[in-house]
This record gives structure tokens, sequence and C-alpha cells, in this order.
């Protein structure tokens, strides 16, 4: 899945009971997550499920009596991550030891075991297909530690509405698992088989977020582009939700190069809802790594299917994940990667360093012979050349008017506003009263390789 942005890798995305109703009486929750937006997806579904069962929301760790870290299993520092944050969580447990600390999503999967064997203080593990049972798991967790990681091929929890986190995108999870088994990847193992949730309940779930307000939606899944309902494919589904009301911006990510139809590229030609942004993993330039991490394309194919892409779609701002540093890993694989992300210039990339995931074909079958600091020194080079790139590309925007879905306020800089283009381009611009929420167009003025600046046009 798609991250968000080059210099923030995996990171916590949202720190509180996402919006679920405060209250003194009943049992209060707060969640964090972290990883992907799948894992905000599944936060908020959570949420539902916790709402339903009479859970209130806590918006500070001392305040709850549920702790649920919602977790990421891709990489080993994703999980390390959490070990520490439980770590730190253990000394409130210890003077409140009613408080119940959880576990769920991927990690909670990958290694259940090891945080009930070694982590005495964890009292829940849930993996990603038992969020149906959380109030259940919760309430046996209060006498002896819960356990759920079964995974079930067929829970897609369609029958259940997230409580959406306030801002300007709904996240639509349409398809959960992955059947593609990448030699490097742990997903397919911890979220189980691939399956499409059926269009007339996310077309339900899409009229009920337009009807909240969102005028933005991003439909999620692990290979979202291999969507198939029986009936209905992915690009029949990106027209259907195109046609709903309301709804002025569709993204979705992350599409599998393998996956992607020509008749999805003449959907998103027709359809100009659909943003002019793709995320689209290549992962390396090597065809011979390539073939070892069992992608399914070559280099020649994957830069084909980008030139049909950027012909049917003129303005197309493309980004991708990269990895350096896979089990036999030449130089001169390195630079056919190097060479390959030239030649594309993505607007941005997610570069990362090969992390051996126990229970893959490549940690199993594939020796880790790069050593830790020519991974270190490959990615440096990488995100060197990609921040580089997205500079001139970013400046090359300087005198254009973008159309932007005002986020809210900038993080830094006061009296800032920050929200996206249609390309997926953070944007920051005087706030001059401007409401979240709304599309202003901005006259770009400068630009740097992460953001667009900009002021508004009248
Ligand atoms: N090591 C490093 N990066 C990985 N990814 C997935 N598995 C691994 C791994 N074992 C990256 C891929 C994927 C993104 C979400 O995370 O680039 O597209
Ligand atoms: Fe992992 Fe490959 Fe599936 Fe993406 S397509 S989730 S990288 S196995």
């Amino acid at each position: 899945m798609q991250l968000l942005d080059i210099e923030r890798q995996p990171d916590v995305t949202a720190a509180d009971g996402v919006g679920l109703p405060v209250s003194g009486a009943a049992r209060r929750v707060f969640v964090e997550t972290y990883g992907c937006q799948m894992n905000v997806s599944d936060t908020e579904l959570m949420m539902g499920v916790l709402k339903e069962a009479g859970f209130r929301r806590a918006l500070r760790v001392e305040d709850a009596d549920v702790v649920l870290l919602n977790t990421c299993a891709i990489r080993e520092r994703a999980e390390e991550r959490v070990v520490g944050r439980l770590s730190q969580l253990s000394s409130v447990k210890r003077m409140r030891p009613d408080l119940v600390l959880g576990v769920s999503g991927c990690m909670a999967k990958h290694l259940a075991e090891k945080l009930l064997n070694q982590l005495p203080y964890v009292d829940l593990v849930v993996g990603p297909d038992s969020y149906r049972r959380l109030p259940e798991l919760i309430g046996e967790a209060a006498g002896n530690p819960a356990l759920d990681v079964r995974l079930d091929r067929h829970e897609d929890y369609l029958d259940l509405d997230p409580v959406r986190q306030e801002g300007t995108n709904a996240w639509i999870t349409i398809m959960r698992g992955c059947d593609k088994f990448c030699t490097f990847c742990i997903v397919p193992y911890v979220r189980g088989r691939e399956r499409s949730v059926p269009a007339g309940d996310l077309l339900r779930q899409v009229r009920i977020a337009a009807a909240e307000g969102f005028r933005e939606v991003t439909l999620l899944g692990q290979t979202v582009n291999s969507y198939h309902d029986g009936e209905t494919d992915f690009a029949d589904l990106l027209k259907m939700v195109a046609h709903v009301e309301g709804i002025r911006r569709i993204r979705f990510t992350s599409p599998h190069p393998s996956d992607f139809s020509d008749k999805l590229i003449d959907t998103m030609a027709e359809e100009s809802k659909v943003c002019r942004f793709i995320h689209l993993p290549v992962q390396s330039g090597s065809d011979r790594v390539l073939k070892a991490m069992e992608r399914i394309y070559s280099s020649g194919r994957y830069l084909d299917l980008v030139d049909r892409l950027r012909s049917a779609l003129p303005g197309l701002c493309l980004s991708t994940d990269v990895i350096v540093g896979f089990p036999g890993e030449e130089d001169s694989d390195f630079e056919s990667t190097m060479a390959l992300m030239r030649h594309v210039r993505y607007d941005s990339a997610f570069m990362f360093k090969y992390s051996p995931r126990k229970g893959t074909v490549a940690f199993r079958e594939i020796p880790d012979t790069v050593p830790e600091a020519e991974k270190t020194r490959r990615l440096q080079t990488v995100i060197a050349q990609q921040t580089k790139i997205s500079g001139e590309i970013n400046r090359g925007y300087v005198g254009h008017l973008q159309e932007v879905l005002v986020e809210g306020d900038a993080r830094r800089g006061k009296g800032q506003a920050v929200g996206k283009s249609d390309g997926f381009k953070t944007v920051v611009f005087p706030k001059n009263g401007v409401r979240t929420n709304t599309f202003v167009d901005i006259r770009i003025t400068g630009a740097t390789s992460h953001t667009l600046i900009g002021r508004q046009e009248h």
C-alpha cells in the first residue's frame, strides 16, 4: 500500500478513538494506527464495531480503559516501533492494572505467540479478520489474555459501518487480502486470500460518505485493480462511483502493474472525477530482481504501461515503491532501478531497504546477501536522485493554476492552509478564511521537492 510521503516513511497516522462520541460512563477506547491506509480504514471499522457495542472514545491514553495499537508488519522497523510503544504503555498499565492493552492488525497475526509469550502486559491480540469479535475479546481479556488471529477467507465486513475519521477523504476498502505472493512480502500471510466486497455494498458506503459531506473517496485494496465481485470489475466500479452525486474526486491505491487493463485506462480517461494520479509500485528496475521477487512483469512491460497511461491521461502524476538491497541485488541491478526511475521521472517515491520477513519465500530461500551498509548507501543514493527529480518536476508547476481540496491548517507556517491537488501534490497557501473541505484555485508561486506553494486566485 501507498504510504504518505518520501520523508515520512511508515508512521503513526491516527492517534485517538476516531469519531466516537466522548463520554464518561461507558468503557473508553483509544486506538493508535500504524502503517498504511488500509489500517486507517480498519481502525474506522473497529470503531464502528466498538460503537455498536457501547464503547466510547478516549482522547488520551490516560482516559482509556482499552488501548489498541493497530499495527503493520511490512518491515521489521514497523514491528520494533510497536514493541517500543508497548513497553512504554506497560508503565501505564502498572499504575492501572485494569487497563486492557491490545495489538490488532498485521503484526498481531505475524507475531501472535511472541506478543503473548514475551510481552506479559499484552492482554489482547486480534488479527485482521477478527474485528467483529473485538467487544467479546475485550471482555475475555479482563481475565486472561485473549487471542484471535484466525484468517477467514470470506470476511469482508460488508455489513459493518465504519466510524469515519474527520477529514476530507473517505477510505473505502473494496477488497481485502492478496493473492500475488511477491517473495519479499508478508501481506498475503497476515491478511489472507484476496476477496472483493460486492459493488452494491460499496456504492451504499460511497453514497453515505457523500451524504456525510465527503467530496473525495479513495478506494483501497492491496491490489485494488484486481477487484472483481463476480460481476463487476474495477473499471466498472470506478464508473459507478463516478456517478455518485456529491463525490468530486476518486482516488485508488495500490494497483498492481500486471492487472492494469486497457479497459481501466480507458475508463480513467473517460471519467474526469478519477484523479490524474497513480501510485504504481515498481519495486525494482532489474528484470533479474523482478523475477526473483515474482512481480510477474518485466521492466519493459512496466514502462510500456507507463507510456500507455501517459498518452491516455495527459498531466498524469505518478509515484512508486522501490526496494533496494533485495537478496542478490548487484550494483548493476541497482543501477537499473536508478535508470528506470530517471526514465519514468516519478513525481514522488517511497523507497525502502529490503527487510527480511519470516514466513516469506525470500526469507526461506534466498540468503540476504547485501550488507546493511550497502543497503543504506543504495537507499541514500536513490532518495537523493528522487529528491532532485521531484524538485525539478514541482518547479515546473510555478505559474500554473491548481485546483486544491482544502484539508486544514498547515503544520508549519502560521496562517497557512494545506490541501491536495488533483495530482496528489501537497499545496500550501495563505489561509485567508478558506474553509476545510472546499475546492480553491491556487496559483503556484514556488515549489520544493515535497510541496507546492501558492496563493488563492480569485
Ligand atoms: N522489505 C522492504 N520493503 C517492503 N515492502 C513490502 N515488503 C517489504 C520488505 N520485506 C514495501 C514494498 C511495498 C510497500 C508497501 O512496502 O515496496 O510496495
Ligand atoms: Fe505484497 Fe506483492 Fe501483494 Fe503488494 S502485491 S501486498 S507487495 S504480495
